[in-house]
């Protein structure tokens, strides 16, 4: 019973049987080690069926991927800075980005606790990815302390009342949320099915306040956090899971496979 989608992005429609799979490598893999992944998943799009699978590799190697990737594997990069150019030594811009993108994850957990992104920044960044008609995957989610605490919706709401000012409604149609719950990745952790349905339902019924229900509804809300082939089939049977953020499992060309099998 998934919310049929009848419009999301501008060249798409995605239906009860579309969930949207992505491999955030993160740090990972060399120019070579990314062409062997490529050329390994170019020989399993059969799989894909109607799914959207979208790999986040690090910029070193969106070059090279993109000169040989099936047409039905899209790229996405995985952070970027708000301005177009100038003195940002070590950054990357919107029109750098959407050389090879078309999406760009903004405000991953690693960026806001590692490098201490603040909302605002993560704000700045979204909207002018969607100025240059990149599509932004916004990351949001809670610490473990927090869950404890009983704080994940109020977090969940400073987070994306923030991260989201100014976005319009038409906008905001070219977004994707993902719910990354600070204690589930990398850890091994999964969110059970409950607790990250509870998470996506709370994100799903806040942003009714901030837009349109019908908008809303069909906003795609992704799941990331120790996915792996044994329990991505549970998790994508919630109802408000349209998809997942994947990353150690993504590494592996036959194990990102079988996850994107056991999501139909
Ligand atoms: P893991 O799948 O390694 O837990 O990472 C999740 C993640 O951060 C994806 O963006």
């Amino acid at each position: 019973n998934k919310i049929s989608f009848l419009y999301q992005f501008d060249f798409y429609i995605i239906g009860d049987n579309m969930n949207i799979i992505f491999a955030n490598w993160k740090m990972n893999k060399s120019v070579e080690e990314a062409i062997a992944f490529i050329n390994d998943l170019n020989n399993n799009v059969s799989e894909f069926g109607d799914d959207e699978i979208i790999i986040s590799p690090p910029f070193t190697t969106l070059s090279e991927i993109s000169k040989i990737k099936d047409d039905k594997i899209k790229l996405c990069a995985q952070n970027m800075y708000f301005e177009d150019k100038g003195a940002f030594t070590g950054e990357i811009s919107p029109l750098m980005a959407k050389e090879f993108c078309e999406f760009v994850l903004i405000g991953h957990s690693e960026r806001r606790h590692i490098f201490k992104e603040p909302n605002q920044l993560i704000n700045k960044k979204v909207l002018s990815a969607l100025s240059h008609g990149l599509k932004p995957i916004l990351c949001v989610g809670e610490t473990e302390d927090e869950r404890k605490k009983k704080k994940t919706d109020s977090v969940l709401e400073t987070q994306l009342k923030a991260c989201l000012k100014n976005v319009s409604e038409n906008q905001i149609k070219n977004v994707m949320v993902a719910y990354e719950p600070v204690w589930a990745i990398g850890t091994g952790k999964t969110a059970t099915p409950e607790q990250a349905q509870e998470a996506h339902a709370f994100i799903r019924e806040f942003l009714t306040d901030m837009y349109s229900q019908t908008t809303i509804r069909q906003l795609i809300l992704l799941y990331g956090g120790s996915v792996k082939s044994d329990n991505a089939a549970e998790l994508i049977k919630e109802k408000d899971i349209n998809g997942f953020l994947i990353g150690g499992a993504s590494l592996d060309p036959q194990l990102f496979t079988e996850i994107i099998k056991n999501s139909k």
